[in-house]
């Protein structure tokens, strides 16, 4: 399913939402700066967006994602001097604990409930000891301002025209707890996080439970 819809919407995903997701993308450098020679993984890395902040920061930079057209934008993005594998994210073609940085945004809320856990230990597993771990993801919570009710009803939107089960795994995620009920299930904890969107999009720091 993943292929299909991001094969479709590859030429369209930097034009329609690379403005309004920069304040992630640089939420995310003040998390974690970039310097020389940092050793950062994306997960389900998309159009390469993050990974060049990084690259440009000095970083050797590194994705996974099972589009390749969404891949093939990444790669033009990123010159080629970068490795992007085209593979899917529950088995990755990299060694273990080999990554300064492992970080992947708005990817774990489409995956299949029952795979999550594991697709977050294969990034724990590629991560080096004292790594840093950043998942950007939908923000649940119980109830929302009038601004943060719109921007749910927009993002509702664009999940549903990705499909049904995209649009089900998304539900799913958030009535479970997103991303901090997800870290609890294998043994990780929030070290730090914040929140944009208009209370929908949470930017977590995790650690070790
Ligand atoms: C919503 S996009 C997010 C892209 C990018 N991380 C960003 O922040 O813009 C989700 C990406 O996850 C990729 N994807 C979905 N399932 C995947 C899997 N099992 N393994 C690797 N990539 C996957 C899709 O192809 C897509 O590029």
């Amino acid at each position: 399913m993943a292929k299909k819809r991001y094969f479709e919407a590859a030429k369209w995903y930097d034009p329609l939402f690379e403005n309004v997701l920069r304040g992630l993308r640089m939420a995310v450098v003040e998390l974690v700066p970039p310097r020389e020679g940092l050793r950062v993984l994306d997960v389900g890395c998309g159009t390469g967006a993050q990974l060049a902040i990084y690259k440009e920061g000095g970083g050797e930079v590194f994705g996974i994602d099972l589009s390749s057209p969404m891949l093939s934008i990444a790669r033009s993005k990123l010159n080629g001097s970068s490795v992007l594998a085209n593979g899917n994210a529950i088995s990755m073609p990299f060694p273990d604990h080999c990554f300064d940085l492992v970080l992947s945004s708005l990817f774990l809320h489409q995956i299949n409930p029952s795979l999550r856990p594991a697709v977050l230990s294969e990034m724990v597993r590629v991560l080096q000891p004292g790594g840093q771990l950043i998942l950007i993801d939908f923000h649940p919570q119980d109830s929302r301002p009038l601004k943060g009710k719109l921007t749910y009803g927009l993002i509702s939107a664009i999940e549903f025209l990705a499909g049904w089960d995209h649009y089900n795994n998304s539900r799913d995620f958030l009535t479970r707890g997103g991303v901090s009920s997800l870290a609890g299930v294998v043994g990780l904890k929030i070290c730090r996080s914040a929140v944009k969107g208009n209370g929908n999009l949470g930017i977590y720091l995790i650690g070790w439970a």
